[in-house]
């Protein structure tokens, strides 16, 4: 049994339909990637299963159970993190504050002397306001409060969105290391080296749909496939 399965997963904002059926699963300690132009539905997916949209039709399976259509802070207790594009940390408070208030005590699980291991850049700033936050400070810090959670799962919406290269090289470290600790990832990102070198798994989406699936190598054994979706 997959870890999250989803299955015709259709979600709609209002009268506008954006996903049409998307099907994929995730095995426990899997990266698997949904790539694709910008307003294909990748975003929309992740949000259909953190619980911030629900799906009209199909099935988000996690541990064996449907979740589809509950609401966020219960699917978040279930294990399943969400980083989102626009990186919602809270300004007014201190890099540490926005670590505290995400603490879900677990034994042998997330505080903040590991986060720190894992993003050592945060540690010098801890009493900084996470208003005045670079870009990859911000990052780095909605992922470090998603940890925070002890999640199993992690959706990961555009990480290396208008951040330098070489934060990004450091970023693209910083999951590896994620999942070399046995977390899952979801990752929606339009950074093909990026994607390429971290997932082990690609769906490439269109319209709503994935309309080609295959494992990263095949991706970068046959590049054609990623051009004949993803150029203009
Ligand atoms: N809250 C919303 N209300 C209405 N339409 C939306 C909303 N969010 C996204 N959309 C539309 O859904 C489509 C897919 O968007 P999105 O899932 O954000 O794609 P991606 O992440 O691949 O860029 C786009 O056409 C976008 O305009
Ligand atoms: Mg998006």
């Amino acid at each position: 049994m997959a870890q999250l399965e989803l299955r015709d997963v259709h979600t709609a904002y209002g009268r506008s339909q954006v996903l049409f059926g998307v099907s994929f699963a995730v095995e426990p300690g899997e990266c698997v990637a949904l790539i694709g132009r910008n307003g294909v539905g990748k975003t929309t997916t992740i949000r259909s299963i953190a619980g911030l949209v629900a799906p009209r039709r199909g099935e988000v399976e996690w541990l064996g159970e449907n979740i589809a259509g509950r609401p966020s802070h219960r699917i978040a207790k279930l294990g399943i993190g969400y980083v989102p594009e626009e990186r919602r940390i809270f300004p007014e408070l201190t890099v540490w504050e926005n670590l505290d208030i995400a603490r879900r005590e677990t034994p042998g699980g997330w505080n903040e002397n590991r986060v720190f291991e894992l993003f050592p850049d945060l540690e010098p700033i801890q009493t900084r306001l996470g208003g005045v936050l670079s870009g990859g400070q911000q990052q780095m810090l909605t992922i470090a409060r998603s940890l925070m959670g002890n999640p199993r799962l992690l959706l990961l919406d555009e990480p290396s969105e208008g951040l330098a290269p070489r934060v990004v090289e450091s970023l693209r470290d910083q999951v590896q290391r994620l999942k070399d600790a046995g977390l899952s990832i979801v990752l929606a990102e339009q950074n093909l080296s990026f994607v390429l070198s971290l997932s082990d798994r690609c769906h490439i989406m269109e319209k709503g749909e994935i309309k080609h699936s295959g494992s990263t190598e095949e991706l970068r054994e046959h590049p054609e496939i990623l051009e004949r979706y993803l150029t203009v």
